[in-house]
C-alpha cells in the first residue's frame, strides 16, 4: 500500500497549508478532510437539510461527487471552493461531523485517496480511524493566541472583515468543544509527534515533517 503521513490538529494550526505543501514536496496526493466535513454541511444546507439530522446528511454523503483540481474543490463538477471556505460552513462541518454515522459514512471516500506514490492525509482521525497504519502522524499546533492571529491576517488578505478578539473566543470555544467531543475528540495520538508552530512559519514545519518522513 501506499505510504501516508496523518496530520492533525486544533482549528487554525496550518494543517492545511503544511499537509498541502508537504505532498507537492514528495509528489504525493493531499486529502483534506475538513473540505469533506465542508461540502457534506453545504449540500445538506442546499437540499434542506439541518446539520443535527445525522441520518439524513449521512444519507447524502454517500451521493456525494466530490473532486480537487488544481487546488479548486468540486462539488457534482461545480467549483465551490470560496462557498465552503466560510466561517458558517466552518461551523456546519462542525456539526455534521459529530454524527457517527456521519463519519461511517465518510470512511470509504477518505480511503478511495490512498493512491500511489503517496498520501497526505489531514483532520480529525485520519491517523486514528482512517490510516491507523500510517508511516508518520504529527500532531500540528500552536499558541491559541498564534493561530487566531493567523486566521486574523488570512481573513484580512482575503479582503474580508476581521475581529481578533471575537476569532480568540470563537478558537477558544471551538478547542473545548472539539476536545470534549464524544465523536473523534481531538487529542494527540501516543505515535504522533508533536509539532509546535508557535515560534516556526510554514516552511519550517514543513521542513520538520519532510525530514521525518525520510527518517
Ligand atoms: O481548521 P478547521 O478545523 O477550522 O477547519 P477544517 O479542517 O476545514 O475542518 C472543519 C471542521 O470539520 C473541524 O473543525 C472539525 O470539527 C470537522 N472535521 C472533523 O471532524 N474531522 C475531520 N477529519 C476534518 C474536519
Amino acid at each position: 500500500l501506499p505510504p501516508v503521513i496523518a496530520i492533525d490538529g486544533p482549528s487554525a494550526s496550518g494543517k492545511g497549508s503544511v499537509a498541502e505543501r508537504v505532498a507537492s514536496h514528495f509528489g504525493f496526493h493531499y486529502l483534506d478532510s475538513g473540505a469533506l466535513y465542508r461540502l457534506l454541511a453545504y449540500a445538506a444546507h442546499h437540499q434542506n437539510i439541518a446539520w443535527s439530522d445525522a441520518a439524513k446528511v449521512a444519507s447524502i454523503a454517500a451521493d456525494m461527487h466530490i473532486s480537487f483540481a488544481h487546488g479548486e474543490v468540486l462539488l457534482d463538477g461545480l467549483q465551490v471552493s470560496a462557498q465552503i471556505r466560510s466561517e458558517q460552513m466552518g461551523k456546519g462541518a462542525s456539526e455534521v461531523a459529530v454524527h457517527p454515522e456521519v463519519r461511517t459514512a465518510l470512511l470509504q471516500t477518505q480511503r478511495n485517496f490512498r493512491q500511489a506514490p503517496g498520501l497526505v492525509g489531514d483532520g480529525r482521525d485520519i491517523g486514528s480511524v482512517i490510516f491507523p497504519d500510517a508511516c508518520l502522524k504529527i500532531f500540528l499546533t500552536a499558541a491559541v493566541e498564534t493561530r487566531a492571529q493567523r486566521r486574523y491576517d488570512q481573513l484580512l488578505q482575503r479582503g474580508e472583515r476581521a475581529d481578533y478578539a471575537a476569532i480568540l473566543a470563537d478558537l477558544q470555544q471551538r478547542d473545548l468543544r472539539d476536545s470534549q467531543r464524544v465523536a473523534a475528540p481531538l487529542k494527540q495520538l501516543p505515535d504522533a509527534i508533536l509539532l509546535d508552530t508557535t515560534d516556526k512559519n510554514i516552511e519550517q514545519a514543513v521542513a520538520i515533517v519532510v525530514e521525518a518522513f525520510k527518517k
